[in-house]
């Protein structure tokens, strides 16, 4: 059991160091990629404050598929290029927004949403697999701290969705 009830004014990287721990406890020695998105989804959104989505698209095709994830239900297709996912896709980095609103093709699968941040997930043969998708009704809720914590998520996760 993990518990994540951090007092507020925490180093975001002692929580996310915290959480790349239990991510790892959590999905180590499992390969089955549903399942290890699905409990990295719930992890994630109970670990992290002021968020309204938390979860996966899975690369299929040229596109993206969605994937494990909490909060509303959400778009199931988005194509290489739309949106912050798709600009994800298409380029291979990590998209930091903290206006959607400002976002030219910003998909707003619910109103709610202020913010977003969308991190590529790279497979062990070093091809993107998967996105993870971060949305938060607080504009300017993600920074680069918030990026870096995720991509060392997004580094453990890779070869154990893949
Ligand atoms: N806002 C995303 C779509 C996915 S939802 O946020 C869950 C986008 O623009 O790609």
């Amino acid at each position: 059991m993990w518990d994540f009830n951090f007092a507020p004014g925490t180093p975001k990287p002692v929580l996310y160091d915290d959480l790349r721990s239990a991510l790892d406890a959590l999905t180590a020695g499992e390969d089955d990629a549903v399942a290890n998105m699905a409990n990295a989804a719930a992890l994630i959104w109970e670990a992290l404050p002021e968020l309204n989505w938390a979860g996966f698209y899975r690369v299929v095709g040229d596109g993206l598929v969605l994937g494990p994830f909490n909060g509303r239900p959400a778009c199931i297709r988005i194509a290489r290029g739309k949106g912050v996912c798709g600009a994800a896709l298409a380029t291979g980095k990590t998209q930091l927004v903290p206006d959607v609103h400002a976002f030219p093709g910003h998909i707003a699968c619910d109103a709610a949403s202020a913010s977003e941040l969308v991190v590529p997930i790279f497979g062990a043969d070093g091809a993107m697999v998967a996105v993870l998708d971060l949305d938060s009704p607080v504009a300017g809720r993600f920074d680069v701290d918030d990026a870096a914590g995720c991509e060392a998520l997004a580094a453990l996760l890779g070869p154990r969705i893949s």
